[in-house]
């Protein structure tokens, strides 16, 4: 009786999941970083870095996770009312999940990474845009410090310009909202979270 019960568990599980495929809703897990969280240390604690990705990226992924199922549910009982309600924490969830997977992967340490100044094409159209990197550098900065409460700093190419630009976006706001043709390159996050160690 117990395997029976737990048969139809399954069975349901699995039909509701296909349900959630078949409707878009597709929950998320946290990706896995690249690099041991106190490989970039002493520029960013491994402590830190661990909260960063472990507490805070997680809980914008679980609470997606909750908003999508509520969603589902919603939209099997005709709930217009909560369907509407909802859209505001899949909204900023979703874009936190989204933002904090770029800013992962802008990350390496310096056998990796960074050092040196990009050279090559990527070099050419720093200069050609912000005339040197330390020019960039201190852009990105400055934009950065000047977010008002939480938010990000990009660098991003403007295909319609055909140059690269430095954006800042609110809260969890993505790149896209400032323009449809920004592609970021490189993103900060500059909320308190990812530095209050
Ligand atoms: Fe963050």
């Amino acid at each position: 009786m117990r395997l029976r019960t737990l048969a139809t568990a399954k069975t349901l599980g699995a039909i509701s999941r296909f349900q959630q495929h078949v409707r878009g809703l597709e929950t998320f897990t946290l990706p896995d970083l690249s690099y041991d969280y106190d490989a970039l240390e002493p520029a960013i604690s491994g402590e830190i870095m661990q909260l960063h990705h472990q507490k805070h990226h997680q809980t914008y992924i679980t609470n997606y996770n909750k908003a999508i199922e509520q969603l589902d549910d919603a939209i099997t009982k005709g709930d217009a009312s909560t369907a509407v309600k909802l859209q505001s924490a899949i909204k900023f969830n979703v874009r936190g999940h989204v933002n904090h997977s770029i800013f992962w992967k802008n990350l390496a340490f310096t056998s990796e990474g960074g050092g040196e100044p990009p050279h090559g094409s990527l070099g050419s159209a720093i200069n050609q845009s912000f005339s040197s990197v330390e020019k960039l550098i201190a852009k990105m900065n400055a934009e950065g410090a000047a977010v008002q409460g939480s938010g990000w700093v990009w660098l991003a190419v403007d295909k319609e310009l055909k140059r690269l630009v430095v954006e800042t976006t609110s809260n969890q706001d993505p790149l896209v909202t400032k323009g449809p043709c920004l592609v970021p390159l490189l993103v900060i996050d500059v909320w308190e979270h990812p530095y209050y160690l």
